[in-house]
């Protein structure tokens, strides 16, 4: 069955720290390509000829390559406007907890995730690793996929492309990397804590 893009426009109106309109709606449509090719694959792949896989090219193998970055293009933007905010929410005592035992302190987190933003030009993430149970900072690369960690949790998605910030703030990259991050949507984003089991709920 076809994936349905969500629909953002809540954030619309001043409601995404920082990010205007036009900013945001570029950015929606972006998205909505990300899901067009998801479904585009996804039913290709249900059609395609499993007889002669291969490395070098393939329909079915070449399909398969590209899936992450459509599935992940798809799946990281919705985490990332699911985290965008006004600034009207607070981190509960509980994720400021659980942030500061894996980093330090929430503010040291701040830090790195600000310092991980600047690093990017792919995608930051908040992510929670099941082995060692501590939160960590992972940078995700060249498209979609490329240096996503294994088997963690993602809590947040911050998008550091040039797209989700140009429009409004040309090369100004930290004002747009400290607006987003004084703006976050904190009850969404410990709706995935308790997802993951970090803190009870
Ligand atoms: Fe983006």
């Amino acid at each position: 069955m076809a994936r349905e893009a969500k629909n953002y426009d809540h954030l619309l109106g001043g409601k995404a720290k920082g990010l205007s309109d036009t900013q945001l709606n570029a950015h929606f449509t972006l998205y909505k390509g990300y899901v067009n090719k998801l479904n585009e694959i996804t039913t290709k792949l249900a059609a395609a000829d499993r007889s002669t896989p291969n490395y070098s090219f393939n329909e079915y193998s070449e399909l398969r390559r590209r899936e992450p970055v459509a599935f992940n293009g798809t799946v990281l933007h919705e985490l990332y406007f699911d985290s965008l905010g006004d600034g009207s929410t607070a981190p509960s005592d509980a994720v400021k907890a659980a942030i500061a035992g894996s980093f330090g302190s929430f503010d040291a987190w701040v830090a790195d995730a600000k310092a991980a933003l600047m690093s990017a030009h792919g995608w930051t993430l908040l992510t929670f690793d099941y082995e060692s149970q501590k939160l960590l900072t992972n940078l995700v690369h060249s498209e979609h996929h490329a240096g996503l960690f294994a088997n963690v949790h993602i809590m947040a998605a911050f998008d550091a492309w040039e797209h989700a910030y140009f429009f409004d703030y040309q090369t100004g990259k930290a004002k747009y990397v400290e607006a987003v991050l004084s703006g976050l949507n904190w009850n969404s984003i410990e709706a995935r804590f308790k997802q993951a089991g970090i803190i009870k709920g």
